[in-house]
């Protein structure tokens, strides 16, 4: 009876145990309160875990979020971490029916992953700054130039400043200055095209009857993009914390 007793006992203790790991305080980063408009000082950890004594803050894994594999890949990234991303699948595809290399229509399929697992605001800039250690520098070139391009029509190539900008921003918009700015030492560079390529493809992809699927690019994706053997986040590359804020977003410090 005492052997089962401590049997269930022990059984009693990792429950415990279990239920404690799963007692855990978040507490933002100051970018995420700013996006709420909210200025007010952030959350005393002391205080919080004073009303809490179990609770820890996070430093680990996210047990909201899905696990992501040790070593994760990009397609990983896409599955686990990336939002809805039909929009960059049509556009690879779009880019593929229109001929471009291989290496644009990476660029294609990449060229919103900011938007969709990052950060919005100069997402071209961020996105290309995510990829730049795994791709060739024309792609990333591309990636953070489509940013600045796609203000700016190209009657060469049938890009005209896209009407829904005009409904979305209104139509007194114009961009910011350093965008202006960009623009002009964009249009002289010799990577000019394959930025403007993404714009071409970009804006005139989308169709929510088109139905394409991430598999369509794993051959272009292995044979374009440098996936570390650590995975991403972990092989000591300047990008690698980003893509680690992806994987833990809500990570304490
Ligand atoms: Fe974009
Ligand atoms: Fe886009």
């Amino acid at each position: 009876m005492n052997d089962v007793m401590t049997l269930s006992q022990k059984a009693d203790a990792l429950e415990q145990q279990m239920s404690d790991e799963l007692d855990y305080i978040v507490i933002k980063s100051r970018l995420y309160t700013l996006a709420d408009a909210d200025p007010s000082p952030p959350p005393n950890a002391a205080a919080l875990m004073a009303q809490n004594p179990k609770a820890r803050v996070l430093m680990g894994d996210d047990p909201r979020l899905p696990p992501m594999p040790e070593k994760p890949t990009l397609i990983d990234f896409f599955k686990y971490r990336f939002g809805p991303c039909m929009h960059l699948l049509q556009s690879a595809r779009h880019a593929v029916n229109g001929g471009l290399s291989e290496k644009m229509v990476l660029a294609c399929l990449l060229h919103d992953i900011s938007t969709i697992g990052f950060i919005r605001g100069d997402h071209g800039y961020w996105g290309a700054q995510l990829v730049e250690p795994y791709v060739d520098d024309e792609v990333t070139w591309a990636i953070r130039a489509h940013q600045v391009l796609r203000f700016y029509p190209d009657e060469s190539v049938g890009y005209e400043y896209p009407q829904s900008y005009v409904k979305t921003f209104g139509a007194d918009y114009r961009p910011d200055p350093y965008v202006e700015e960009d623009y002009q030492r964009m249009r002289k560079h010799k990577w000019y095209m394959s930025g403007r390529m993404i714009t071409v493809h970009d804006i005139y992809s989308f169709d929510p009857d088109v139905h394409v699927v991430l598999d369509e690019f794993t051959d272009i994706i292995g044979r374009n993009f440098r996936q570390p053997k650590e995975g991403l986040g972990f092989d000591n590359s300047p990008v690698a914390h980003m893509w680690r804020a992806m994987i833990r977003p809500a990570k304490y410090l």
